[in-house]
């Protein structure tokens, strides 16, 4: 299965087979074009989709060592993102599986970061799932490939993205979940008290835009804030966004316990689950509720072409692919 993502900043084409050997992996992340802007430009980042995208397919073919005619499909990112992008993948996507009359599959992205743990470990269905990326922040359950019960979700800012805006106020630059976690490697996270908005609560949602400004007014008390401070503050929001997850993420393995008692993981997704400190977080607590955490390697946590050649072939397997017409779609939940 041939695997195309251009939903946002990385352009990315992977080739990865029903055994799970992962033939080719190519990607270019455009942050260089980007940070000028301290976030991504939609239109900068289709042209750019544009020119790299036919040469990256040319090398994961030869990465692979394989023709199209050896391909049993092609999928790509059909949504949600930035639509521009998104269309650049799909209509290339379209062009070859016409051409070489090969199955299309329209892969959700979230998709994508949702089934990535089932290439790259033994989780079977169902599993509670935290997804948690620049643009989305949600506790799901995994039934099954398609069927996702969605048990909350941020009413404000995804996590990925809080951590983006700290780093814009805190100087770090952009990408700001990579800057934010290497600056506070040397601070002290117990040096600014700052709050754990919708902690306690019954429910599962999240709110992260308070901390945020808590970030703003805590830096604007600083008289003249020196490179220790900008790194205390850094690790004082870190603890406090990872605090947040694993109390909220506590909430839904009580509900996943009694809903799916058949259930045995937590699965962590999307480019957040790249950090470390959250990762040793999140693993006491799926200690503590009796749960397996599975986090996929760093690399297959951001966005990639592997996760979607792989829920491409998770989907071909159940008989799910897609008319040549299939729209590019800005927005589309995973569940209500
Ligand atoms: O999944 P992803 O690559 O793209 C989206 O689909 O959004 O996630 C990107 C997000 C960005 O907000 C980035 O700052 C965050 O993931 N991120 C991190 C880390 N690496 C990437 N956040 C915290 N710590 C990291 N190490
Ligand atoms: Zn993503």
């Amino acid at each position: 299965m041939l695997g195309i993502e251009t939903s946002c900043d990385e352009t990315a084409v992977a080739v990865v087979s029903s055994d799970r050997q992962v033939l080719a992996h190519v990607l270019h992340s455009q942050h260089e074009d980007h940070r000028p802007f301290g976030g991504v430009v939609p239109e900068i980042a289709a042209r750019s989709h544009v020119e790299r995208l036919d040469t990256m397919i040319g090398q994961a073919m030869a990465q692979a060592e394989l023709d199209f005619g050896d391909l049993d499909g092609i999928a790509a990112t059909a949504g949600p993102g930035l639509v521009g992008g998104v269309m650049v993948g799909l209509v290339e996507a379209k062009a070859i599986a016409a051409v070489h009359k090969l199955p299309l599959i329209a892969v959700n992205h979230l998709e994508g970061h949702a089934l990535t743990a089932r290439l790259t470990g033994e989780v079977t269905f169902p599993y509670l799932l935290l997804l948690v990326s620049g643009g989305h922040c949600q506790l799901l359950v995994v039934e099954e490939v398609g069927a996702y019960q969605k048990l909350g979700g941020t009413i404000d800012d995804a996590a990925g993205e809080a951590f983006d805006k700290t780093a814009k106020l805190l100087g770090l630059g952009f990408p700001g979940g990579p800057a934010v976690e290497r600056a506070a490697a040397d601070g002290r996270p117990d040096r600014f008290a700052l709050p754990r908005p919708m902690t306690g609560r019954d429910d599962c949602e999240f709110s992260f835009s308070g901390l945020k400004t808590a970030v703003r007014q805590t830096l604007e008390n600083l008289p003249a804030p020196d490179q220790q401070d900008i790194a205390d503050l850094a690790a004082s929001f870190q603890q406090a966004v990872a605090d947040i997850l694993v109390e909220r993420t506590g909430r839904a393995a009580e509900i996943f316990r009694q809903g799916w008692p058949q259930g045995r993981h937590l699965v962590v997704a999307g480019g957040v689950a790249a950090n470390t400190t959250l990762r040793d977080a999140l693993d006491g607590l799926a200690r503590a509720s009796d749960l397996e955490l599975v986090v996929p390697p760093a690399r297959l946590c951001t966005d990639n072409g592997v996760m979607i050649a792989w829920a491409g072939i998770e989907r071909l397997q159940r008989g799910l692919q897609d008319p040549l017409d299939v729209p590019a779609r800005a927005r589309w939940p995973l569940a209500a």
